[in-house]
């Protein structure tokens, strides 16, 4: 670009400042503290925007048949993703400048916003719904589902099931969990058993059951091996299904492999992801409990308890948490033959 066509370019025209510099307008006078709660709250919106882009752009590199492990398709997903747990890590912090602001003080001006409440803010609720969220999945789903005031307007409550019609971040990575090519037979032909092969079962996920079965530690922990076979070799969980939870298994148990490095990376990333989530709930509901006790919401839930369940409910990637149980100690893994191994190296 040439000097003279950017040269009119200002920095605050560039930012529309004007724009976002000139929209708080509190509602009561200029003595109480609104002007902080609007600022924190438009600081926490625009970096939700920031997710929005991200998830777009992560979910867009997911829905293709392929994703590009080797390409580096994966690790810019991977990159991405990170930033968002960076966006939560940096605003869950903003709740200290807030808690500057003490119960008294909120009161001053808390009726002047009623009904409306963060409970509101589309924005969050895109991002639980492009990270997988289910309007049915949700605590007391009912609070979502009516527009009266505090809830959602009509319009809001259509983007979001809009939004949860579209492939999500969670169907888009069992999809890929799915497609991974490492249970073809033929890579397995070599496979020493250690153990009797299980009739009509693959021999490494029949040894794999017997390594994990002699890990467990009295009956209460045997108990796992009906989970086991229902997670890993009948329904799947959740979401994932049985293809797909063998894949993320397979995955977290060889992650040192090359190829799994990226994709290891992933699926911790995505956790992390989920618990930043969960740190703004539990900070916010601190935060709130602290500034309103036991009072219903703004948004006319019940408050702190809504909170608190949305907390315990919410989590999106739970399958993958879970998948910790079923891992064995590594010098008990099962060795890979040397088709597998060939084919999880990055030299082929
Ligand atoms: C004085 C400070 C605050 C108080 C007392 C407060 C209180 C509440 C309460 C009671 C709810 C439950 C819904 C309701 O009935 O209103 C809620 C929901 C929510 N608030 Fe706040 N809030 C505060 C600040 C913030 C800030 C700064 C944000 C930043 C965006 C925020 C975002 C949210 C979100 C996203 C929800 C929905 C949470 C979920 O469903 O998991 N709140 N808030």
């Amino acid at each position: 670009m040439k000097p003279e066509e950017t040269s009119s370019l200002y920095y605050s025209d560039y930012l529309e400042l004007d724009k976002i510099l000139g929209s708080q307008h509190p509602k009561s006078d200029g003595k109480t503290d609104e002007m902080l709660f609007i600022i924190i709250h438009q600081a926490y919106e625009l970096w939700f925007k920031m997710v929005i882009h991200e998830l777009d752009n992560v979910r867009a590199i997911f829905d293709t048949d392929h994703v590009q492990d080797n390409a580096g398709d994966m690790s810019i997903a991977v990159h991405k993703l990170k930033r968002v747990t960076r966006i939560f890590e940096v605003i869950n912090r903003q709740v200290d400048i807030l808690e500057t602001m003490t119960p008294m003080d909120f009161l001053e001006f808390r009726n002047l916003l009623l009904p409306s409440s963060g409970f509101q803010s589309l924005q969050f609720r895109i991002i639980e719904a492009k990270l997988g969220l289910k309007m049915d999945q949700r605590y007391k789903a009912n609070y979502y589902k009516n527009t009266r005031p505090g809830g959602f307007n009509q319009q809001d409550y259509d983007s979001i099931t809009a939004v949860e019609s579209e492939a999500t971040l969670k169907s888009l990575v069992t999809k890929w969990a799915e497609r991974t090519p490492f249970f073809d037979e033929s890579l397995w032909e070599e496979f020493q058993s250690q153990y009797p092969v299980e009739k009509g079962e693959q021999k490494f996920w029949s040894d794999y059951k017997h390594t994990y079965k002699e890990s467990l530690n009295g009956p209460v922990e045997l108990r796992q091996m009906d989970e086991l076979e229902r997670i890993f070799y009948n329904e799947g969980l959740g979401e994932f299904s049985m293809e797909a939870m063998r894949a993320v298994l397979f995955i977290m148990m060889y992650r040192n492999l090359p190829i799994f490095q990226t994709p290891f990376d992933l699926l911790t990333t995505l956790i992390n992801v989920d618990e930043m989530l969960s740190q703004f709930r539990y900070k916010h509901m601190l935060m709130a409990r602290r500034m309103i006790g036991m009072r219903v919401g703004t948004g006319g839930t019940s408050g702190a308890g809504y909170l608190d369940g949305a907390l315990r409910q919410h989590y999106i990637f739970k399958e993958l948490t879970e998948v910790s149980t079923f891992l064995v100690e590594r010098s008990k893994l099962p060795d890979l033959p040397k088709s597998v191994k060939e084919k999880t190296s990055f030299n082929i």
